[in-house]
């Protein structure tokens, strides 16, 4: 399912998924997307972004864990593919800008909505 990608790109409160760190977390994953967005290149910008992501989700995993949440190991599969389809990119066109940009409002709006009250 595909939601509406913000414009400009940037956390707003429908974002929310009522956890502090979290969220923060998330406003500045949109950040580094821009980021990447005015460097595309496949060297540091996306190393950091994607350094950033792996982060973002160990978090919600071992929050998951703390909270035995009963949906974590289908959340962390979808957290893996994405890693590992970043980790393929050979290049940051207009294709793999969309990718990213949309993965990430789904996958909170989709996926991370799932645990808000649970974490
Ligand atoms: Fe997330
Ligand atoms: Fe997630």
């Amino acid at each position: 399912m595909s939601f509406p990608i913000p414009s400009p790109y940037q956390y707003d409160d429908s974002f929310c998924v009522g956890n502090a760190e979290i969220n923060e977390q998330h406003k500045k994953l949109f950040e580094l997307i821009n980021a990447l967005d005015a460097n595309r290149t496949c060297g540091t910008t996306l190393k950091t972004l994607l350094d950033y992501v792996v982060m973002h989700f160990k978090t919600e995993e071992d929050l998951f864990a703390k909270h035995a949440w009963s949906e974590s190991a289908a959340h962390k599969e979808i957290h893996d593919k994405f890693v590992q389809d970043a980790l393929g990119l050979t290049s940051v066109g207009d294709a793999e800008m969309q990718f990213i940009r949309q993965w990430l409002v789904d996958h909170i709006m989709g996926s991370d909505m799932k645990y808000k009250g649970v974490i």
